[in-house]
């Protein structure tokens, strides 16, 4: 008899769980993956990317019949909502895909094990009254909402609500406030934005989109108070008052001062997300946390506790669906024997509004700190969609295309766009830094016309000296 019942027992079954769960199947392994939630495919195709996508597409349609951009190219229609029917497409994408999970699992002969994991030592793990032992487990259990003390979160009212409950909103809010300019904050806050809402957006510090380039943050922050979005920066909300269908938020500057309030029929609040770790009997093996509440891992995924290793968003890094995925190819590839890599210098962030506003490498600030504050050790250009022809034509001529390159080797440190096909360009972007391009070897590569990325050529060709069409 075998000594363990699985080569591998994975807790959590999102991008990181699954895709580790898929892959250590297929490379011979006897695989369990422990998952709580009635479907599979974790936060992201639950409740993050693909509902809110479903979300952003939707409303990016309605948007664009209501506001005159379809009229501007000669398609006269008055947009009636249907919510529900929206919110119908939103679940089918949602059902499909993680029904699509289902299949692979039956496909590739991963047992699911339906049910709360918890640790009973390294080995043994208890789902639903069931013990499982395995040889190797790894923790992809994810992350939840970041609560915010004073501000109560119940999505069943529908008034003060996370991502979870503002995907679901079954009328249009006439006031959403959103705590926090961030990711969610923008994509969510946009998708009601062009439904109807007015929308006003708190934001701690004194810019939005933490963790991006200065120049994209500053032309982000442009391009949606032009679109409607109001923002309150600088400012911390220190409570709020429920009464029926009407929430009272009351916030002051950040850095003190006298504090004012604030009426909305919806505040979403998206300060961030925290791993999940309660309630797995970490205790059980001796395994800590680190100070932020995440689970330290070594280059092979490797905790402190022999026999366990961890993946996604609850360890260190960005909460991105595309890191975990990764991450749970190289984690089962290293159970399997072989080396798993992922290089966590080139991951990029995409944020999905209209621009899309994206980002891989490092920040021009990060270029220079690590250049030891020498300015002149990096090489900067900027693009501006304006000057691209199918963006032009597109009538999207909002945003640009920015490359920062080493003055010395050329070599691409980072690169950063605002552009409606951004997310889809900046792909190449990190195929570039992943194959150690240089500004020149982008410059010199032939881009289909009329195409946005072209706008990355010229942007490196500014690096080079001069772009042709600005
Ligand atoms: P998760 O997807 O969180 O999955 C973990 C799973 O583990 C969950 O299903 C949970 O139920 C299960 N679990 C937890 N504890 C246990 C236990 N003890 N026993 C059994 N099961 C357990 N990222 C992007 O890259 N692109 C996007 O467009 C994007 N959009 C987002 C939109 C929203 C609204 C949100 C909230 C997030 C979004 N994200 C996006 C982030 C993305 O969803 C996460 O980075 C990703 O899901 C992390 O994957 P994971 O496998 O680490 O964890
Ligand atoms: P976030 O970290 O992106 O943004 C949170 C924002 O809230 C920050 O700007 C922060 O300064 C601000 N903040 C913190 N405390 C505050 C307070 N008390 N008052 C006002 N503002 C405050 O977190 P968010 O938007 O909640 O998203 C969570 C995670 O989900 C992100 O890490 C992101 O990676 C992931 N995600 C990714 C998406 C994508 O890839 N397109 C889409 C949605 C989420």
């Amino acid at each position: 008899m075998a000594e363990y019942d699985y080569d591998v027992l994975i807790i959590g079954a999102g991008p990181g769980g699954y895709v580790a769960a898929i892959r250590a199947a297929q490379l011979g392994l006897k695989v369990a993956c422990a998952e709580s939630r009635e479907t599979l495919g974790g936060t992201c195709l639950n409740v993050g990317c693909i509902p809110s996508k479903a979300m952003l597409h939707a409303s990016e349609y309605f948007d664009a019949a209501a506001n005159g951009a379809m009229a501007d190219m000669g398609i006269d229609v008055t947009p009636k909502l249907n919510l529900p029917k929206m919110h119908e497409q939103r679940i089918d994408a949602v059902e499909g895909l993680t029904k699509g999970i289902e299949f692979l699992f039956k496909k590739n002969k991963v047992d699911w094990k339906k049910g709360h994991a918890k640790f009973v030592d390294a080995h043994t793990v208890e789902v639903a009254g069931e013990k499982v032992t395995a040889k190797e487990v790894v923790i992809a259990t994810g992350s939840s909402v970041t609560p915010l003390p004073g501000v109560e979160v119940d999505n069943t009212k529908g008034v003060v609500v996370d991502s979870t409950g503002a995907l679901e909103l079954p009328k249009v809010p006439k006031h959403m406030v959103v705590i926090g300019g961030g990711v969610i904050g923008l994509e969510l806050g946009s998708v009601w934005r062009r439904l109807g809402a007015k929308v006003t957006c708190i934001e701690f510090l004194d810019q939005i989109l933490p963790g991006m380039d200065d120049d994209v943050r500053k032309e982000s922050l442009k391009i949606f108070k032009k679109q409607g979005i109001e923002f309150k920066l600088g400012t911390k909300v220190t409570g709020c008052t429920v009464k029926g269908k009407k929430a009272t938020l009351a916030m002051e500057p950040a850095a003190g001062g006298d504090s004012e309030t604030l009426e909305a029929d919806c505040v979403l609040v998206a300060i961030g997300r925290r791993p999940n770790v309660d309630g797995l009997g970490l205790d059980n093996i001796g395994l800590e946390l680190n100070k932020r509440g995440q689970i330290e891992i070594d280059h092979e995924f490797r905790t402190a506790v022999d026999g366990v290793r961890a993946v996604g968003d609850c360890v260190p890094g960005p909460m991105l669906a595309h890191k975990a995925e990764d991450e749970g190819i190289a984690v089962a590839e290293w159970i399997a024997g072989q080396t798993g890599i992922v290089n966590h210098d080139v991951i990029p962030g995409v944020v999905y509004t209209m621009p899309e506003i994206a980002g891989v490498g490092l920040t021009e600030a990060e270029a220079v700190e690590k250049a030891g504050g020498d300015k002149k050790a990096i090489k900067t250009s900027k693009f501006p969609m304006m000057a691209n022809s199918r963006a032009k034509t597109n009538h999207e001529p909002d945003g640009f295309v920015k490359v920062i390159a080493d003055a010395e080797t050329d070599r691409v440190l980072g690169v950063w766009a605002i552009a409606s096909v951004a997310g889809t360009m900046i792909a190449e972007a990190a195929l570039g830094l992943e194959f150690g391009a240089t500004s020149e070897d982008i410059a010199y590569t032939c881009h289909a016309h009329p195409t946005h990325s072209e706008a990355l050529k010229e942007a490196a060709m500014g690096v080079q000296g001069k772009p042709i069409h600005v």
